[in-house]
């Protein structure tokens, strides 16, 4: 049976130069798979290749064995692809409401990801509806992220380096999230330079080195392999 989320041979970059040298990534259908790597090694340019933001140069990438790669964001956001982009992305002079308005106007979606459901899941956004975005706080920030691609109900979720510059309590906060809604049946691609966090949810790791995935294990195998992980990502 071939997974949820299949990549194969992702090439892309920018103008033309190369970032990913040939990606392969699976996931599992309601699975997490952590992408590990440090600084520069192209995490994001395969989120945002993925996503379509990035085109691609050569490569499959298919959902549920529908092909999207090199399709237009839009397309790729409607076959059920939805992103947490790395710095969160809130606009400053508008609400937290505001921004949950045009989440929900702009991607309408079935599915159990209601507005009363997220604000259920992530109740300090409920009692932040009227404030700015640049009046939140960095997890708060992230929280209205989340909240945000969740409204488009996806069926793939790709986080990137959502605990990036957030204090430990909010980085468990972020963790509890992931693990609900992947509970529900979501995929998630989860980008991480927060170890702890990628092992504390994902069940799957894969770690990236110049443009390419070189090393692939559960999370138990990873987790008892210090000198891969000191290696692969230069941490103890
Ligand atoms: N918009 C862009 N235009 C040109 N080069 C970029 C752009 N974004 C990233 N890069 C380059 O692509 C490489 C990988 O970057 P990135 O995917 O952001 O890595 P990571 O997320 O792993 O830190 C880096 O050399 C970076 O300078
Ligand atoms: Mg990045």
């Amino acid at each position: 049976m071939k997974p949820f989320l299949h990549v194969r041979g992702l090439r892309s970059g920018y103008a033309g130069g190369v970032v990913l040298s040939g990606v392969d990534l699976d996931a599992e259908e309601g699975g997490i798979i952590a992408v590990l790597g440090r600084n520069g090694v192209g995490k994001t340019t395969l989120i945002s290749t993925v996503m379509g933001f990035v085109r691609p140069y050569e490569g499959s990438v298919t959902l549920d064995g529908r092909e999207i790669a090199g399709a237009r964001v839009d397309v790729i956001a409607r076959a059920g692809v939805g992103v947490v982009p790395q710095g969160r992305r809130v606009f400053a002079p508008l609400t937290v409401a505001e921004h949950l308005a045009i989440a929900a106007r702009r991607r309408p979606a079935r599915g159990p990801w209601t507005r009363a459901r997220i604000l259920e899941l992530l109740p300090r956004l409920g009692e932040r509806l009227g404030h700015r975005g640049d009046e939140l706080s960095g997890g708060e920030q992230q929280m209205l992220a989340i909240a945000r691609a969740l409204l488009g109900n996806p069926r793939l979720l790709l986080l990137d380096e959502p605990s990036d510059g957030l204090a430990p309590a909010i980085v468990s906060q972020v963790g509890e999230v992931v693990r609900e809604v992947s509970a529900e049946g979501m995929t998630v691609v989860l980008v991480e330079q927060n170890l702890g966090l990628a092992l504390s949810v994902a069940e799957h790791v894969a770690v990236m080195r110049k443009g390419s995935i070189v090393h692939r294990a559960t999370r138990a195998e990873f987790a008892a392999a210090p000198e891969d992980r000191r290696r692969l990502l230069g941490v103890d």
